[in-house]
């Protein structure tokens, strides 16, 4: 044993005892913001108790538009045009492989800069429709179309899926790449974009892990701190499965990133 004076003790035992209490505390605090509809929440006093209702889909939407913002659409779209679609995208496309006879058009939620959009307009589709909460990703998606002279063929429309869903056509391929974590309601949103599936319906969303889930809370301490409603949520991937399978599709590939799962469904009486 070192002969140090008590106080050193004390401090080489107590500080890496204190830093391991913080961390549990923040990891618990964050497993718990993390959980769906607690992430997004209203108290309201109601028959004499407290009841936490979750925060409504709609001004989920409408903070999507303060968080995904000019200058984050554009960040994402130099590095579109400099690397290319995210690991995870890529995965994506390369299993829905380029649009055959069957594939012909795509609708894609919650695109973003329409990363998806653009390389299956480039290999073959003949239309896709990019559904967009945020007006700035939807300018971007866009400006990047002209550029790459599929304008025409690639139709925009701003606001929450869920709410435009009856006035969209179905389509061949329907995507939501890394949409279902930034949704408070899974169900809704996985029963009306399967709906509009024919053929295939592809989606990125996150792993249910330990690591996703405290980065999901942290994420949502820094969003709950900064005072709008939009939450990041870790949905249940057997819930979200589920409701998939209640439409008449079956799984037809799965594959996992340290923090996303890419999985593809096509109808079950399909080859
Ligand atoms: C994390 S970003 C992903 C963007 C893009 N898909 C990507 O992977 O780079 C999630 C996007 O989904 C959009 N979004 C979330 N819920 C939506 C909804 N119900 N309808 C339309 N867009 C939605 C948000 O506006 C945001 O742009």
């Amino acid at each position: 044993m070192l002969d140090l004076p008590s106080s050193c003790g004390v401090t080489t035992h107590v500080y890496p005892l204190l830093g391991l209490l913080f961390l549990i505390a923040v990891a618990s605090l964050s497993c718990y913001l993390a959980k769906v509809n607690m992430g997004a929440s209203q108290c309201q006093f109601e028959s004499g108790r407290w009841r936490i209702e979750p925060m409504s889909c709609c001004s989920h939407c409408v903070d999507a538009e303060s968080l995904f913002t000019q200058r984050i659409a554009q960040r994402d779209l130099l590095r579109y045009r400099k690397y290319g679609p995210r690991f995870s995208t890529r995965l994506l496309l390369r299993v829905i492989g380029p649009p055959g006879t069957h594939a012909k058009t795509l609708l894609d939620i919650g695109g973003g800069i329409g990363a998806i959009p653009h390389e299956l307009l480039a290999s073959g589709l003949t239309s896709a429709v990019l559904v967009e909460a945020s007006v700035a990703y939807l300018h971007v998606a866009e400006e990047e179309a002209n550029r790459r002279g599929h304008r025409k063929r690639l139709i925009c429309h701003h606001g929450d899926f869920v709410e435009l869903a009856s006035e969209l056509a179905p389509a061949d391929i329907v995507t939501l790449d890394r949409v279902i974590c930034c949704y408070p309601d899974m169900e809704t949103l996985v029963d009306a974009s399967i709906a509009k599936a024919k053929h295939v319906y592809a989606l990125v969303y996150p792993r249910e892990r330990w690591i996703t889930k405290i980065g999901a809370g942290l994420v949502n301490v820094f969003l709950r701190l900064r005072g709008g409603a939009f939450r990041t949520y870790i949905h249940s991937s057997k819930a979200v499965d589920a409701v998939i399978r209640r439409h008449g599709f079956r799984r037809s590939f799965y594959e996992r990133t340290v923090l996303w799962q890419v999985v593809t469904y096509v109808r079950s009486d399909a080859p």
